[in-house]
């Protein structure tokens, strides 16, 4: 393991925070190219003379909107983050700030939760809220938006819902941005025992599917596929959709960056899901739980996971 993934989480947040920034190399290779340039494209199009309003749901740590900063997705927003968790929003903070210090941004801060960064030729106004988006109004915070984000988000929730209330947040024609939304597939090899890897991997599967949230379905592992259907029935319409899937591999017989990391708390994830199961013997599955471990501490251990990107707008 690098450093990053050698860190000991102190506890059940820091591991899923570390897990977040570790996520963020993997979801950069994943993205669909194809699907960002055309929201550059719409972005351009339609908001080259103000700031676009920008909405990220599930924001977790703030890596998206470093990524939007980074990759230049526009010059100038008015972003308003969202977060149920208050931890990963205070992480975020942090982590906005260093990141906006290393990248050569004057860095302003109207309040504990509004950072303004600046640079020749960019400006962004960041509001950080620590909220569960379904009870999030529009009128909280201001008027409706030109764009919302969802990244790695709406696998986790009840997605008609969800998509009912992002499409009542946006302006008419407004755009979302949704990507890497699961899509049914995961894969490990090097295979250990290709009827128990299938059964593990259907039964984690399953446990995403029964998900109950405050009482309430949420979560899908086909969201992917189920996306198209979804905003069709909002009257949504997809300008372009690609793969976005996470492939983590070890490069020159090393996992980079804090992939290791990601790979144990997948691991660990899947276990913690599976690990009452009646459906498992639990014996062979505490050993097939080692032997995934083992594999990644000898840089074998390719994880896949099948996720889909959509960009598109609102009825007008
Ligand atoms: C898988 S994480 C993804 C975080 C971030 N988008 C990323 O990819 O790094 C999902 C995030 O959604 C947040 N979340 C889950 N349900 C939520 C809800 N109902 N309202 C707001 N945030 C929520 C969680 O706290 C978590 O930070």
């Amino acid at each position: 393991m690098n450093s990053l993934g050698a860190m000991r989480a102190t506890s059940e947040n820091d591991a899923f925070q570390i897990y977040l920034a570790a996520k963020k190399t993997v979801d950069d290779r994943a993205l669909n190219r194809l699907v960002w340039e055309r929201l550059k494209q719409m972005l351009a199009d339609e908001h080259a003379d103000q700031a676009a309003s920008v909405l990220e749901i599930g924001t977790g740590i703030g890596t998206m909107i470093e990524r939007i900063m980074e990759w230049e997705l526009l010059p100038a927003a008015k972003i308003t983050a969202l977060d149920s968790s208050y931890t990963n929003i205070a992480q975020a903070n942090r982590r906005l700030r260093s990141w906006a210090n290393d990248h050569g941004f004057e860095i302003g801060q109207e309040t504990n939760d509004r950072l303004i960064f600046t640079k020749t030729g960019a400006h962004f106004n960041i509001q950080l809220n620590t909220v569960d988006f379904f009870a999030f109004q529009s009128d909280q915070i201001g008027p409706l938006w030109d764009l919302v984000v969802a990244h790695a988000f709406l696998d986790l929730v009840d997605l008609s819902s969800a998509i009912g209330h992002i499409f009542s947040l946006l302006k008419p024609g407004g755009l979302f941005y949704f990507t890497l939304n699961f899509d049914g597939l995961s894969i490990f090899e090097p295979a250990i025992d290709p009827l128990f890897d299938s059964l593990v991997l259907d039964l984690y599967h399953e446990s995403m599917d029964q998900r109950i949230v405050k009482g309430s379905p949420s979560g899908d592992s086909k969201t992917g596929r189920h996306l198209f259907e979804t905003l069709h029935s909002y009257g949504g319409e997809i300008a372009e959709v690609g793969a976005s899937d996470w492939v983590i591999y070890p490069q020159k017989g090393k996992y980079v960056h804090a992939e290791a990391y990601f790979l144990h708390f997948t691991i660990t994830t899947i276990e913690k899901q599976l690990s009452h199961s009646s459906a498992l013997d639990q014996d062979i599955f505490a050993t097939w739980i080692a032997k995934r471990r083992a594999q990644i501490e000898q840089h074998e251990l390719v994880y896949i996971a099948h996720q889909l990107d959509f960009v598109g707008r609102t009825p007008a």
